[in-house]
C-alpha cells in the first residue's frame, strides 16, 4: 500500500515535468518577453521584397512558375541596374507610414544576393549596378531610427549544390528524374554556403534586430531542419546577435524556443495564436496586392480601409503586422504602393496611440457594435475603432463604472457619456471625422 502511495505521489510530481515543452536553450518566458519588448511595442513594420524578379515584374516566384533555367534567367542579372534606388527615400516613406522596423530580402529563392557576399559571384556588386544595396539599406533605415531586419531564403534555385526538389524551379513531374538530376549536387556544400552567408550578414552589418529565414517544406522531395542543419544555424544566429528576433520557418517547431514568433501569411487569424499551451508572439505578413515581388499586372490591391483594418485587428489580437512593398526594377516604389503608404501615414499620424504599445483588450471589455478594441496596459486606456461610424449613440454594454473620460483620439475632443443601467452610452457627433476609421480613446477607472 505504502509503495503504491509513493509511486502515485512520484507520478504526480513528475507530471508537470513531462508536460513541459522541449527547449534548445534556457531563456525564461520573462527574459524572452524583455528581448521582444521593442517589437511587441512597435507592432508595425515594412517588408521589402527586392531582387532580379523585379525585372520580369511577374511575381518573385517567376523563375519557378515558368520553370526558367539559370541560363535563361541570366538576362535579368546582366540588366540589373535600379538607378532610382535611394534607401533614404524608402526609409522616410516607411517612417511616415508609421512603420517602426523593416525586413528586406537579402537573398530570395532565386538565389541572387543584394549584399556583397564573399561566398558567391551571384550578387548585386557584380551587376551593372555594382552597389551593396543592403549596406545602404541598413545605414538609411538606422539613420531614420527604424529597426533593421534581414530576410534570407533557405531555398536557393541558383546554387549548383542545392538539390532539385518538389519546390525547385527545375522540379520534375516524374520523381524518378530527381536522382539523375541531383547527381553531383551536394547539400553539404550548400549547407556550408547557407551558414556562411548568415554569418556574413550577422557579422558585417552591425546590430541586426530580426532575421527572417524562409522556408521549410519537410517530407518527400522536400527540405526541413536536417537539410539546413537548423539547430546549429539557430545557435550561430543567437551567438552572433544575442538580441535578435527569429521567425518560425526553420522547421524547429518541436522546440518552444526553435522560433521567437509565428508567421501567419496572407490571412487574418481569428484569435491570438497559441503554441505550447500558451498565447505565442506572432506577426502576420501581408502584401498590398497579391505578390511580394513587384508584379506590374497584379490588380488585387487592398484599399486603405482594408489595410488599416488589418493593422488594427492584428493589434487587437496581440500581434504585429509586416506589410510588404515590392520595389520596381528602377529601384523605387510604384505609385500604388506610395499612395497606400501615404494613406496609412495620414491615419497613423493622429491615431497611432491605439497601435504602439497596445494589445488585446482585457476580457471584461465587450466589443461594441462594429468596433475593434485595442488596449494599452501601461496607460490603462482602451481604444474603440469604429469600422462603421454609428449615428450619434454608441452603447458600450456592461461598461458601467469603468470609464473615467472619453475622447476622440485624432483631435482629443471630449465625447460626453451617460451611464444607463449596466451600460455606458457615448454621444457622438453626426459628422464623421475625416479619418477612414475614427478612434475613441477611453481613459479607464
Ligand atoms: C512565402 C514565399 C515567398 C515570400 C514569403 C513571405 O514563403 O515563398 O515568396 O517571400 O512567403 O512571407
Amino acid at each position: 500500500m505504502k509503495k503504491i502511495l509513493i509511486l502515485a505521489i512520484s507520478i504526480l510530481i513528475m507530471l508537470p515535468a513531462v508536460a513541459q515543452n522541449k527547449k534548445l536553450g534556457n531563456e525564461t518566458d520573462e527574459q524572452k518577453k524583455e528581448r521582444l519588448a521593442w517589437w511587441t511595442n512597435d507592432r508595425f513594420g515594412m517588408f521589402i521584397h527586392f531582387g532580379l524578379y523585379a525585372l520580369p515584374g511577374r511575381h518573385e516566384w517567376v523563375k519557378n512558375f515558368e520553370r526558367t533555367t539559370n541560363e535563361a534567367y541570366q538576362k535579368y542579372f546582366d540588366l540589373f541596374n535600379p538607378d532610382l534606388y535611394d534607401a533614404r527615400e524608402w526609409a522616410k516613406k516607411a517612417k511616415e507610414a508609421g512603420m517602426k522596423y523593416a525586413v528586406i530580402t537579402t537573398k530570395h529563392h532565386e538565389g541572387f544576393c543584394l549584399f556583397d557576399s564573399k561566398l558567391t559571384d551571384y550578387k548585386a556588386t557584380n551587376t551593372p549596378f555594382k552597389r551593396d544595396l543592403i549596406r545602404e539599406f541598413v545605414d538609411a533605415f538606422r539613420a531614420e531610427g527604424l529597426k533593421v531586419g534581414f530576410y534570407y531564403s533557405l531555398i536557393d534555385w541558383h546554387h549548383p549544390d542545392f538539390t532539385v526538389d518538389r519546390v525547385h524551379s527545375q522540379r520534375q513531374d516524374n520523381p524518378a528524374n530527381y536522382a539523375e538530376l541531383n547527381k553531383g549536387r551536394d547539400m553539404n556544400v550548400y549547407r556550408k554556403y547557407l551558414h556562411g552567408q548568415v554569418r556574413e550578414l550577422l557579422t558585417n552589418y552591425g546590430k541586426i534586430d530580426i532575421i527572417w529565414l524562409d522556408f521549410s517544406y519537410p517530407g518527400e522531395y522536400g527540405k526541413g531542419h536536417e537539410d539546413w542543419n537548423s539547430k546549429d544555424l539557430l545557435a550561430l544566429i543567437r551567438k552572433l546577435q544575442p538580441g535578435i528576433i527569429v521567425d518560425d520557418r526553420l522547421d524547429l517547431g518541436d522546440y518552444e524556443d526553435g522560433q521567437d514568433f509565428v508567421t501567419p501569411e496572407q490571412y487574418k487569424v481569428d484569435k491570438w495564436p497559441e503554441r505550447y499551451g500558451k498565447k505565442f508572439a506572432w506577426e502576420t505578413c501581408q502584401t498590398f496586392s497579391g505578390s511580394w515581388g513587384y508584379y506590374r499586372d497584379e490588380m488585387s490591391w487592398k484599399d486603405t480601409k482594408q489595410l488599416l483594418g488589418l493593422l488594427i485587428e492584428t493589434v487587437s489580437k496581440g500581434g504585429n503586422l509586416l506589410l510588404n512593398v515590392g520595389p520596381t526594377a528602377r529601384g523605387d516604389f510604384d505609385s500604388r504602393a506610395d499612395q497606400a503608404l501615404a494613406n496609412m501615414g495620414k491615419w497613423m499620424k493622429h491615431n497611432s496611440r491605439s497601435i504602439y504599445g497596445c494589445t488585446e483588450a482585457p476580457e471584461n471589455f465587450k466589443t461594441p457594435a462594429s468596433g475593434v478594441l485595442t488596449y494599452n496596459p501601461t496607460t490603462n486606456r482602451l481604444y474603440i475603432h469604429l469600422l462603421d461610424y454609428p449615428l450619434q449613440n454608441l452603447r458600450l454594454p456592461d461598461y458601467k463604472g469603468k470609464v473615467k473620460y472619453a475622447q476622440f483620439l485624432h483631435d482629443g475632443s471630449e465625447i460626453r457619456f451617460q451611464e444607463n443601467g449596466n451600460d455606458v452610452n457615448l454621444s457622438l457627433p453626426v459628422f464623421k471625422p475625416n479619418y477612414e476609421i475614427p478612434v475613441l480613446e477611453l481613459i479607464l477607472n
